[in-house]
């Protein structure tokens, strides 16, 4: 069976390239995906890519998620500040899931500085602009291949 990785961009993250871009930067998420599909490629590895608003959405991707992945690459965007139900989605399904962050979070409002998914993820990669997608990829794919 070919590895397969889901790939969640949360809310807002439609907009990058035109969100606060002194903080996103220029980049959209289409670049992002073409970037992550370029390291899938190279890695052999199959990919889903998803943007989805609604918290709702969020939990019921990740709940039918796992009969086909074996990983998890999430942005989960605001809701990482507040959404059990995305922590307890991730933890329900017990897919190893890697938490990214464009944006250093421990960097900026105080109410960014707490994730309520970083204690069920693998681990968290946040700061790195586009890199933190591409690392938080890698890996996954690496805790994978061990
Ligand atoms: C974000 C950081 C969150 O605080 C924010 O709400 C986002 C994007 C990031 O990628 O830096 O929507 O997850």
């Amino acid at each position: 069976m070919a590895t397969k990785i889901l790939v969640i961009h949360g809310p807002n993250l439609a907009l990058l390239g035109e969100r606060e871009v002194a903080v996103y930067g220029q980049f959209t998420l289409e670049e992002i995906n073409q970037k992550l599909n370029g390291l899938a490629k190279q890695e052999n590895i199959e990919l889903e890519i998803v943007q989805l608003d609604g918290e709702g959405e969020i939990v019921e991707k990740i709940g039918k998620a796992r009969k086909s992945f074996q990983a998890i690459v999430i942005n989960p965007g605001a809701y990482t500040h507040y959404s059990v139900a995305i922590r307890d989605a991730i933890a329900a399904v017990g897919i190893p899931a890697v938490e990214v962050h464009l944006s250093n979070i421990y960097a900026r409002e105080e109410f960014r500085h707490k994730s309520v998914i970083a204690p069920v993820a693998i681990g968290q990669i946040s700061g790195f602009g586009i890199n933190s997608y591409l690392l938080g990829l890698k890996a996954a794919i690496d805790l994978l291949r061990k």
